[in-house]
């Protein structure tokens, strides 16, 4: 445990502060011990998790929670100790793993190179229930919450817990000097003489309103101020860190000098609202802040329908009723909006009614950069514009992924085909075909068509199709991908990065069957291919596919031109162009 630096700092949440990096001579020791050990390769989440247990950003928390914290965390917020904590912060393994492991047994985490990061001492494996840990955390069983989602179908249920040994923090290479731990932050602030201090978390660029937002909480209190943006992981879809950590070196220019300062946090966000506010705020105390602005709809997330999971001012709520425990002070913020008579931002519950106010949302800001269109001077800063413009290009020059899905025969390729042609003859950007049997042959030749193998045969064309995307190619892919879940993932994986259009070649069985141009059917019938789709396989029907047709009495000419039609209606292709 590392003492505190000054009296004049807050106390870390549980009164000290966490580092469990071992010594030079523990560290030699514990490789050397490792060999025996099992390894577990962490997931790019779980190497967040592991860097804020590890830094002390997560302090009390000495390791991942075992199940009597983790219980005490899901029943009432409390670690089995009493501390007050929102979360559970477990570390979901394989069940193989699970196992092989008991209690005293150590663990090696490694990251993705193989390298040990840290050594677990194992208190306990078990299952967890997924459903009670999604209703307790946040506060929904609904799937499309991003971390509901990813715990149902990316982790196995089965948490290991135990106390941590780091042996280096997880390796981050971008923005080195930005990336200050709680200890260093904390020193930073002492030589800077800074005891109160004002922190402001954020998974978004920062414009004018935020400026006005954070620098009049500070003013109010007589704060320093902290920037404290997550580079972590944040909600799918958001603007990637590099380009957001590039518009805040920037708009650091507008806070007075000495009183604002800029510093990243590795935290992987679980979008879990107010509980997440509690999160955030025992994170900045840790990181030695006495105040910590909670906005609307800190955290949050909203459903496919557009509903948000929680109350706008859930997290204030929340954060007030547990506020004197906490140690750390709320700031609450309204929404800031431009009032145009004045040139100035005012909170929304300070302007008279009928005032004529000013907001660009976060989907109209992403439309109008989609489109090329202008960004107002009022919203935001030019560099900050010109910053995203530089990263988030108009659609007719991002790249995009045109997925196929149908029965074996029901034109995929065909269509595919002719897409092929028609966007090299218009021209401006790479085009690839991936195709069910060209991908079979050169990226999945030992590959069967068991549920398993489909899946990770998708994922394949997925991965490849993500990487075109995200240089500003085209992707065209056509693989029968019959299972629903995999598709949705390899929406997820792409979508982000440009377009995503799935078509459904919805040509019925019946009509495949009587083509049966490979004379597969007809195999499939007799029983000499197993598991062939349609026949001794299922095929699931997408849920809601961008395009979906039969080709029964379409042409494949006339199958491509509607895609085509779609492509240029959604700007992928500017309309005109190649005419
Ligand atoms: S999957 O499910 O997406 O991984 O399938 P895919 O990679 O597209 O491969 C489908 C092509 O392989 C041939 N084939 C079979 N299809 C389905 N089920 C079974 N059991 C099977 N065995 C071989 C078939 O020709 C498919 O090609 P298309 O172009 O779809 O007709």
């Amino acid at each position: 445990m590392e003492k505190t630096l000054s009296d004049n700092l807050i106390q870390p949440h549980g009164g000290e502060l966490v580092n469990l990096m071992a010594g030079a001579e523990r560290q030699a020791e514990l490789k050397e011990l490792s060999q025996d050990w099992a390894s577990w390769d962490l997931s790019h989440r779980q190497t967040c998790d592991l860097e804020m247990i590890l830094n002390g950003g997560f302090s009390p928390l000495a390791g991942f929670m075992n199940q009597s914290d983790y219980d005490s965390v899901i029943d009432g917020m409390r670690l089995s100790d009493g501390t007050l904590w929102p979360l559970p912060i477990t570390l979901d393994i394989s069940e193989e793993l699970a196992a092989s492991l008991s209690a005293g047994d150590k663990l090696a985490l490694r990251d993705p190179e193989g390298v040990m990061l840290a050594a677990l001492t194992v208190d306990d494996t078990w299952k967890l229930d997924k459903k009670a840990k999604a209703e307790a955390a946040f506060g929904t069983t609904n799937s499309s919450h991003p971390a509901v989602r990813y715990l149902m179908d990316r982790t196995s249920g089965i948490a290991v817990g135990g106390r941590l040994e780091g042996l280096q923090l997880p390796s981050n290479y971008d923005f080195v000097s930005l990336r200050l731990t709680p200890a260093e932050l904390r020193r930073r602030f002492v030589r800077q003489g800074w005891s109160k201090i004002v922190a402001f978390q954020t998974r978004n660029p920062l414009h004018r309103a935020h400026v006005e937002l954070t620098l009049r909480a500070a003013k109010e209190i007589e704060a320093s101020l902290l920037i404290h943006p997550v580079v972590g992981m944040t909600k799918p879809g958001d603007v990637d860190h590099y380009t957001r950590v590039r518009c805040y070196q920037r708009i650091m220019s507008h806070y007075p000098r000495h009183r604002a300062m800029l510093s990243l946090l590795p935290l992987a966000m679980r979008m879990a609202g107010p509980k997440e506010a509690m999160l955030h705020a025992i994170i900045r105390k840790n990181y030695g802040c006495t105040h910590f602005i909670v906005g609307r709809d800190h955290a949050g997330a909203t459903a496919a329908d557009g509903t948000p999971f929680y109350g706008p001012y859930d997290a204030q709520e929340l954060m007030a009723q547990h506020q004197e425990e906490l140690g750390i002070s709320m700031v609450p913020f309204k929404m800031m909006v431009y009032v145009p008579e004045r040139d100035t931002y005012r909170g929304v519950d300070e302007i008279p009614d009928g005032t004529r106010t000013l907001s660009l949302s976060g989907t109209e800001l992403r439309n109008r950069l989609d489109d090329g269109r202008d960004i107002p001077g009022w919203f935001t800063y030019p560099e900050i514009a010109q910053e995203l413009r530089r990263t988030h290009k108009p659609r007719h020059q991002q790249g995009f992924t045109v997925f196929f899905t149908g029965l074996s025969g029901s034109g995929k390729s065909t269509i595919a085909n002719v897409l092929q042609v028609k966007l090299l003859e218009l021209g401006g950007r790479p085009v690839t075909l991936l195709d069910g049997d060209i991908v079979r042959t050169n990226l999945s030749s030992e590959l069967g068509f068991s549920k398993e193998h489909r899946d990770i045969n998708i994922r394949r064309i997925g991965f490849v199709a993500s990487e075109i995307t995200k240089n500003g190619g085209i992707a065209i892919c056509a693989p029968i991908a019959p299972y629903e879940r995999v598709r949705r993932e390899v929406r997820e994986m792409i979508a982000p990065l440009g377009g995503y259009i799935l078509v459904h070649v919805a040509t019925t069985l019946e009509t495949c069957e009587k083509r049966d141009r490979k004379g597969l059917y007809a195999k499939a019938r007799a029983g000499i291919i197993k598991e062939f789709t349609g026949i001794s396989d299922p095929y699931e029907e997408p849920e809601n596919p961008e395009i979906r047709y039969d080709t029964t009495d379409l042409s494949p000419e006339e199958a491509a031109q509607i895609i085509f039609l779609h492509l240029e209606r959604e700007g992928y292709i500017a309309a005109g162009n190649g005419s």
